[in-house]
């Protein structure tokens, strides 16, 4: 951190003594208070519900400008790695700070690839679950799970238990979200096939059986892998804020991913993009486009407690960078699979447009998010509106983990324990049950 030649002096009205806190300069982006000293020397703390202005770390890892509506990964933007990389080398970008070489990317791709069966005592987990779980219910046990598998590499302090457990997750992460949902419909579970891609082998393991040769098709193959990429990681967010906090006690690495997993599944959160689909389906039985005029008016009406789900951003208050790359997979993938008059995209592509131009959305600086379009695409590419938010915590769970080991390896960390306000009961006395009202 770079300190800055500006000091912040902060004082008090009632005479109190001042004080001068340090700022520090990123290497782009807002500076930080350091206000670290502040409760020891004047015994008050920052009141911040939600951390709408409060940086929790200090990270190398993704910067966002949720003005511009810019998102760099390891200062690579969005737009080139989504368009010129795979998910692997984004998954090695993101661990390492660099772009593999060609010869780093074929290991690491070895590497991953031999590590995406699960232990087979994993199926016996799944049947204690009803067939109708939902997927991140299933997940979410799943992931905690693998911690009774991997007692070699529990240790978050150590290095390598960090580095095997980190292609680990990356690895099964595709294999149990395919036993998630191959559990919810009846059908086997389908083996890693080590000839494919990631993406690839994610989408045999999701929709082949045994009865027949699965080819995937190339194009969707590249959706898929674009969706991976732009879910990777994003700064400090309520997942990976949840795996830092729930990391900072030392717990192991597969516990914390399962606490990140447990938070995405918030609508709020990664659970917006089954939401706004399940809304524009909602909208599209109400009448489709010709509804779209009363459907604004219930979202602008605060009593209907109804959100254009998939739109606004606690960051972005432009358009999500992420939101145009996924409109476009949308084009490619209705055009190849001859959807392009796919009424839901149409719909969102109207509501999109009525939104944009609405004195309501534009004075929130509310505009689509990733997960506006993201649904759409995979709604096409065959895969459930119950396991998009699985697809989502498996695209994250290397930004989870290059966040939960950037922490780990910063030796000014310590475990996370914010204080509060307290507006409780003043300290009284029990009565006895008899003398109570
Ligand atoms: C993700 O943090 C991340 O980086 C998350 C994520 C990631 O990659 O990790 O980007 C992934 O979670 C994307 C966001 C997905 N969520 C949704 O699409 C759900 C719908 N969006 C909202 O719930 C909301 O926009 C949030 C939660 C995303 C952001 O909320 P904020 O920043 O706390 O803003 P706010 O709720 O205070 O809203 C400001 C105003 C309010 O109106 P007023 O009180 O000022 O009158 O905008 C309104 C809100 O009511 N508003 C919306 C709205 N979002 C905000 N009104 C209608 N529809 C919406 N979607």
């Amino acid at each position: 951190m770079t300190p800055s030649d500006v000091k912040a002096t902060l004082s008090f009205s009632d005479g109190s003594p001042s004080m001068d806190l340090p700022i520090y300069k990123g290497t782009i982006g807002p500076d930080v208070i350091d206000i670290r000293k502040l409760y020891g020397q004047t015994g008050k703390f920052t009141y911040d519900p939600g951390f709408l202005s409060t940086a929790s770390c200090n990270s190398t890892i993704t910067y966002i400008d949720g003005d511009k509506g810019e998102l760099l990964y390891r200062g690579y933007p969005i737009e080139q790695l989504a368009t010129q990389c795979d998910y692997l080398e984004t998954c090695y970008l993101l661990l390492n700070g660099e772009l593999p070489s060609g010869k780093e990317k074929e290991d690491f791709t070895h590497l991953v690839t031999h590590h995406t069966m699960v232990n087979e005592q994993m199926q016996f987990f799944l049947r204690g679950f009803r067939r109708d779980a939902h997927p991140m219910a299933i997940l979410t046990g799943l992931v905690g799970g693998l911690s009774a598998f991997y007692h070699d590499s529990t240790d978050i302090h150590n290095a390598e238990h960090r580095a095997i457990s980190a292609i680990r997750l990356i690895a099964k992460m595709p294999t149990l979200v395919s036993m998630a949902y191959k559990y919810t419909i009846g059908q086997p579970y389908i083996y890693p096939k080590n000839d494919l891609s990631y993406a690839g082998n994610f989408m045999r393991m999701m929709f082949a059986t045994p009865c027949e040769d699965y080819n995937p098709n190339e194009v969707l193959v590249r959706a898929m892998d674009r969706i991976f990429i732009l879910h990777a990681d994003h700064e400090q967010n309520a997942s990976t804020s949840t795996v830092r906090l729930c990391g900072s006690s030392g717990t192991n690495p597969f516990a914390a991913i399962a606490a990140g997993v447990a938070c995405l599944w918030g609508p709020a959160h990664g659970g917006a993009n089954e939401a706004a689909l399940n809304m524009l389906e909602d909208v599209q039985k109400m009448g489709g486009v010709e509804k779209i005029g009363e459907f604004i008016k219930q979202v602008k009406d605060k009593n209907s407690g109804i959100k254009l789900m998939g739109f606004g951003h606690r960051v972005y208050k432009n358009y999500d960078p992420r939101a145009k790359l996924m409109r476009e997979t949308c084009h490619e993938v209705l055009d190849t699979l001859g959807l392009h008059d796919d009424p839901i995209f149409k719909l969102a592509m109207a509501l999109e447009k009525i939104a944009l131009e609405d004195e309501y959305f534009v004075a929130r600086k509310l505009y689509p998010n990733v997960d506006f379009y993201s649904g759409i695409v995979q709604r096409a590419i065959g895969i459930p509106v119950s396991l998009f938010t699985a697809i989502f915590a498996l695209a994250r769970t290397v930004g989870w983990i290059a966040q939960l080991n950037e922490m780990i390896g910063d030796p000014e960390y310590k475990i996370g324990r914010p204080r509060q306000l307290y507006n409780g009961a003043a300290q009284r006395n029990v009565k006895a049950i008899g003398e109570r009202d």
